[in-house]
């Protein structure tokens, strides 16, 4: 895991002292990470700017420790807690100090309430991307233009009046944007993509407020990664979950360099039963055949079924797939004599099952997935842990993972589950499979399958009277849904044309008996997520 600025003891200091002689800086940047859903992707954005980039645990950390750390800057980021009822444990006194600071969302609203600005629950929650307006010409919107794209997410609002000075607002929050003396905040986030000059603010903060002169030379990624799984496997043998999908199969061809493509020492396990129709034939077609990994597959379609029967919570179903998968997973641990289990767990999967930096902030679980939280009886590699999807395919590109796997679209683990509303039985995993099969293929043949981030068709449990011939039956509402996004941390609806939609829900609804409806969903995340549970 990441490791995280706890206290300043001479050990610590120390270590810090040997990662920026490394990293070739003398500056670093101290990020408090307060729960927020985006905090990692801080992380990365000061990691793409050159910038050297430590957690720190708001829980423990004091102004003390601070003043011997002496950072260039700091930044408070957002989180699920509000500082009315819910005031999330910092020491105040570290805005006293005098090192700059930027404050995310919660994190500008614990400092303006420090400095006795009155921070309000709003009438109206922020959710989405406004268009904010820029008074002043603050050092922080430098370069950025009036009127530019941010994405708000929080319920809380900071009243105007103050002495805090306003340096962007938007229709619904007054103050989106304000400063006093060395303490700047937004109640925005600048860390996502719908943050349209997100990045330059970020810049700004680094180097024309905390005054950071040197960038250090963004080190190879995926080098730094097959050295490391060298050093934890040695020449032991490793189970990889293979999906066919574009994670797994990047933690598979880091294992072939960690192992130099020694043969028997790389199995890939790969699991039917709620997969989409074509995942089976992607792991034959790349990794069958090759002498640096086996592969085995295992039908485990009954085995879900079974574990799902009578299961109609989302919640429930997950765990219960998730059991099946870990004990698949451990009898062909057993039987392969695998030293170690490899999943290609993103960050994104760790940050909404609750998990991520692990600091004493509260994160909120989002969901469980179904490749966290499982104890297996050898140990567990995770390389992926700190990447989200660029991130991961960027490692991918690099060691010459097949780009038509690197370009498919993300699946969750717990696959055609979390496509189905109600009970998973094989009616419903048929029709999940076949609106699937049939809303991708024709996303292809349309060009819009590469223009999309995601596409998804979920049988949902509402039911549509149906008209079919002479025969009035009740079919199944089913939902189409497809993204634009980056990461995954947030996602826009895609605006499919009109004709495509169209033609997909004709050939879904005549082809497929069970189907009464398709509706298409243009929520964006936040405030839905991507996947429908
Ligand atoms: P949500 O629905 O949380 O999805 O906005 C974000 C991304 O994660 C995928 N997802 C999962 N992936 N196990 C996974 O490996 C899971 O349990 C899981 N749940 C969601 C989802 O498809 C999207 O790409």
């Amino acid at each position: 895991m990441l490791s995280i600025f706890k206290t300043a003891d001479t050990q610590t200091l120390q270590e810090i002292a040997e990662e920026m002689r490394l990293r070739k800086t003398k500056h670093l940047i101290l990020l408090f990470s307060m729960g927020s859903q985006f905090d990692h992707l801080i992380v990365q954005q000061l990691a793409r700017l050159g910038v050297y980039c430590l957690v720190a645990d708001p829980a423990t950390v004091r102004a003390d420790d601070i003043r011997k750390l002496n950072p260039a800057g700091i930044i408070v980021s957002g989180g699920p807690a509000s500082v009315h009822n819910e005031p999330p444990p910092f020491d105040a006194a570290i805005f006293d100090i005098g090192i700059p600071l930027l404050g995310v969302c919660l994190g500008f609203q614990m400092w303006a309430k420090h400095v006795g600005a009155k921070v309000t629950p709003h009438d109206a929650r922020e959710f989405g991307t406004h268009t904010m307006r820029i008074s002043g010409s603050d050092p922080l919107f430098d370069g950025v233009k009036d009127g530019t794209n941010v994405l708000q997410t929080h319920g809380d609002a900071i009243e105007p009046g103050s002495a805090i000075e306003t340096l962007g607002a938007t229709e619904n929050a007054p103050v989106a944007a304000g400063r006093y003396k060395h303490l700047w905040g937004v109640q925005f986030h600048p860390e996502v993509t719908e943050t349209a000059e997100g990045a330059r603010m970020y810049e700004n903060f680094c180097f024309k407020i905390c005054g950071i002169t040197d960038r250090f030379p963004a080190h190879n990624a995926s080098e730094r990664k097959i050295a490391e799984l060298r050093e934890q496997v040695g020449n032991k043998k490793v189970l990889i979950a293979l999906s066919g999908g574009s994670d797994s199969s990047v933690v598979a061809y880091l294992l072939k360099e960690a192992l130099r493509g020694e043969r028997g020492k790389l199995l890939g396990v790969y699991i039917r039963g709620i997969d989409r129709p074509d995942d089976e034939a992607y792991v034959r077609k790349y990794f069958d055949n090759q002498d640096w990994i086996t592969v085995e597959i295992v039908d485990a379609t009954e085995r879900f079924l079974s574990a799902l029967r009578g299961k109609t919570n989302m919640r429930e179903k997950r765990l219960a797939m998730r059991d099946v998968y870990k004990d698949v997973l451990e009898e062909k641990i057993k039987s392969f004599g695998a030293d170690f289990v490899a999943q290609g767990t993103l960050y994104t999967d760790l940050r909404e099952s609750g998990l991520g930096h692990a600091t004493g902030a509260r994160v909120a679980e989002i969901k469980v997935h179904h490749n966290i939280g499982i104890t297996f009886s050898v140990p567990e590699l995770r390389p992926l842990e700190d990447c989200v999807k660029d991130s991961a395919r960027g490692i991918g590109r690099d060691i010459g993972v097949p780009e038509d796997l690197l370009v498919r679209h993300p699946f969750p683990g717990p696959g055609l589950v979390v496509r189905i509303e109600g009970e998973v039985t094989s009616e419903t995993l048929r029709t999940a499979r076949a609106i699937d099969g049939i809303y991708i293929e024709e996303l292809r043949k349309a060009d819009l399958y590469k223009t999309v981030w995601q596409a998804g068709a979920v049988v949902t449990a509402s039911r549509q009277t149906g008209s079919k011939g002479d025969d009035a039956s009740m079919g199944h509402v089913v939902a189409l849904w497809a993204v634009w996004s980056v990461n995954g941390f947030t996602a826009r609806f895609a605006q499919l044309p009109y004709d495509f939609l169209d033609r997909v829900s004709r050939r879904i609804t005549n082809e497929i008996r069970e189907v009464g409806a398709v509706v298409y969903r243009i929520s964006d995340k936040p405030p839905a997520t991507i996947e429908w549970g």
